[in-house]
């Protein structure tokens, strides 16, 4: 039996993968209870420990340039290095995701899907939707991500009255600084972003910003340092040598730098 609503299908069998069935994705995750306020926790997938790391340093670059995000911080679990963020949804909202609203409508495999998506938000009241959009690709040119699928951003809905009350806090952008290797004078690196259902690399991607001079990059000043910081504090737990630290910070420099030379550029 299947029950017809508007525009799903919904099946009588739910899809219950674990017993945690709030949260989809690829690593292991769990929610917890501290002092009141429900916080999700998040490993790394497999045996890799930079994801907890990536998503800390994502939040600490949001909160300096004023991104809407998701504050994510390092956290231990029986040994392992995890993140903690508070859940972003309570129980009059709920994470409509980009996939789910471009199941509406109509796709085009370019740039169009992109121009739609945020018009969609702007005749649906989100105020400022390209800025924030865009807010959201700069912070994946910065870090490097690419996991940004359209379940890994979206609006949040008012489940009662339906209203999309604004973009969803940045969230997810833990699949970045993709090292391939690194050679003594060179860090390789073979990644490339998305946008939308293109996978196109960062340098193309950001183009998609229509005013890079509206960021003030110089409050990233000191952010290497600290993320250099960040992954000595936890080398104990990591195991990872000081050469792969200092490479990923000369990755997050190098893409500082070229933001601010695309800024200067851009008129
Ligand atoms: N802080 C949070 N509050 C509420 N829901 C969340 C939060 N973080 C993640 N989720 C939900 O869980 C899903 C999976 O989490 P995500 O961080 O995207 O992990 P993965 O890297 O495995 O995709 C998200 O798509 C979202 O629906
Ligand atoms: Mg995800």
């Amino acid at each position: 039996m299947s029950l017809s609503t508007n525009s799903r299908t919904i099946t009588k069998e739910a899809f219950l993968r674990t017993p945690n069935n709030t949260t989809d994705g690829m690593l292991k995750k769990a929610w917890i209870i501290d002092n009141g306020i429900r916080y999700l926790l998040k490993g790394g997938y497999k045996e890799e420990t930079l994801q907890p790391f990536n998503e800390v340093l994502a939040s600490e670059i949001c909160k300096r340039l004023g991104f809407n995000h998701v504050e994510y911080t390092i956290d231990t679990y029986k040994d392992m290095v995890v993140s903690k963020c508070p859940c972003f949804i309570n129980k009059d909202t709920e994470l409509i995701t980009c996939s789910q609203i471009e199941n509406t409508m109509k796709r085009y495999d370019n740039l169009e899907d992109y121009e739609e998506y945020i018009k969609k938000l702007e005749e649906n009241g989100i105020e400022n939707a390209r800025e924030k959009v865009e807010n959201m690709y700069i912070l994946d040119f910065l870090i490097m991500n690419e996991d940004r699928h359209l379940n890994n951003f979206g609006i949040i809905r008012d489940v009662n009255t339906l209203k999309w009350i604004d973009v969803a806090p940045l969230f997810d952008n833990g699949q970045s600084l993709n090292i391939e290797y690194y050679d003594e004078e060179e860090v390789h690196i073979s990644g490339n972003g998305r946008l939308f259902y293109e996978v196109k690399p960062f340098d193309e991607i950001i183009k998609v910003v229509k005013n890079i001079k509206r960021i003030d990059i110089s409050k990233l000043d000191g952010v290497v340092e600290w993320f250099d910081g960040l992954l000595h504090q936890y080398q104990h737990l990591t195991g990872y040598s000081d050469t792969r630290i200092n490479r990923l910070c000369v990755l997050i420099n190098a893409q500082i730098n070229k933001l601010k030379e695309l800024s200067l550029n851009n008129d």
